[in-house]
């Protein structure tokens, strides 16, 4: 069902109005707090400019790491440092979430404001999606904008809870851009439709690449998870990662694939190592001869050929997970490979999507990132909803 969008909403209708926008700005810091990676702050840039050059007052809430309780390290200030340089505008920064002094604030701050509220999860009540504390939170505010796409699998006060409260509720710019390119690619997509799944361990991609078969053309698989899927077709894979309480499963997605004429692709050869270290002794072998003592860390220069001539056709592609270890330059080769593939056809036409934590950093890495199609800001949210789950989040807004 669709839902609600602030573009549905006439920009009279945020006059002077106190609109509460949920955004995630659970962002990477460093030791000393500065902020490593500001791209889901930037993301919700258009939101906010939005309400504010509508004369609204964006009061912005989010959370920051899984804090138990008040944390100085986990507050949102140099957030709103960083937010106040992107808007070219102060942002006000309150250092409860809830409250008196906070109601005072907002109330007081002329229209166009932003109003960054403290870190919600020093409140428990936030992950107990305690209905009270939600109703708290909505009384600050006229109307309720979610924006936090990265959130949206969560079912808590500032995410579902509050949307009980204040109507309209609405989806923000970002989280329809994520809807838009994450369900829009499975549910219509231009075919061919490519989905390339990577990571360690099958266990955490099992809903993904179950619901990913009964939708695409081609499933290129890499990663650590492949040394289940050979074990599974009894080969030998020396000292490689291998869940081996998965291998009936690896069998079991083959079996599906192939049911369904979904052509899944493994890579053929590998780069194994003699350690899982950067500067590992590493030779590339075919599956079928990985050496006793060995590791697979990385897809070889065969694979990386099959899997862009697997590409070059598709119209559709979804990446998430990386090929090897790609933290380790030496064994980056495959990913960095398929990430300017990517890059690749997306300029001769293709859509591409990259979702998910490391693929998105690998795409960075390489600096293909602005080549792209569309870099989700969500790593579990946008996994869940490829799975095909209902995102609370998101199930809380007005229907369009
Ligand atoms: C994320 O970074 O994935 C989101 O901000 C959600 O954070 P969480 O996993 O702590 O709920």
């Amino acid at each position: 069902m669709a839902k609600k969008t602030l573009a549905n909403l006439n920009a009279t209708d945020l006059v002077g109005k106190r609109v509460l926008v949920r955004v995630d700005f659970n962002v990477p810091q460093n030791d000393t707090g500065a902020i490593t990676d500001d791209t889901r702050i930037r993301a919700a840039l258009p939101t906010i400019k939005y309400v504010t050059d509508a004369g609204g007052k964006a009061i912005l809430v989010s959370h920051l790491g899984r804090p138990k309780g008040i944390t100085e390290k986990l507050r949102l200030n140099p957030i709103a440092t960083r937010l106040s340089e992107l808007l070219g505008t102060t942002v006000i920064k309150t250092d409860d979430s809830i409250g008196e002094a906070v109601a005072t604030a907002i109330n007081d701050a002329p229209n166009g404001s932003v109003i960054l509220l403290e870190n919600i999860r020093f409140y428990p009540e936030e992950e107990q999606n305690d209905r009270e504390f939600a109703n708290k939170l909505a009384s600050l505010a006229d109307l309720y904008v979610n924006d936090a796409f990265g959130t949206a699998h969560r079912a808590h006060a500032s995410t579902e809870g509050v949307a009980e409260f204040l109507h309209p509720s609405v989806a923000g710019f970002l989280l329809d851009k994520e809807l838009q390119y994450l369900s829009g690619a499975i549910d219509t997509p231009k075919r061919p439709l490519v989905a390339i799944v990577g990571g360690s361990k099958v266990s955490s991609k099992i809903g993904v690449i179950d619901a990913l078969l009964e939708k695409v053309d081609k499933l290129i698989i890499g990663g650590g998870m492949i040394f289940t899927f050979y074990k599974a077709r009894g080969l030998a894979v020396g000292k490689s990662l291998v869940e081996e309480d998965k291998l009936e499963l690896a069998k079991s997605l083959e079996a599906k694939a192939k049911e369904r004429g979904v052509q899944l692709l493994l890579p053929t050869d590998v780069v194994v190592a003699d350690n899982f270290k950067p500067d590992a002794n590493a030779q590339t072998v075919s599956i079928e001869n990985i050496p006793d003592g060995w590791m697979g860390l990385d897809i070889g220069s065969d694979s990386i050929k099959l899997f862009q001539d697997a590409l070059a056709d598709s119209k559709t592609v979804i990446w998430n997970g990386p090929m090897g270890v790609f933290e380790f330059d030496k064994f980056a080769v495959g990913t960095e490979a398929i990430a300017r593939t990517l890059a690749e056809i997306t300029e001769t036409g293709a859509i591409t999507i990259i979702g998910g934590g490391d693929s998105v950093a690998a795409v960075e890495k390489v600096g293909v990132a602005d080549k792209m199609s569309h870099i989700s800001t969500g790593g579990g949210a946008s996994l869940e909803l490829l799975e095909g789950k209902v995102l609370p989040g998101i199930a809380a807004l007005d229907e369009a």
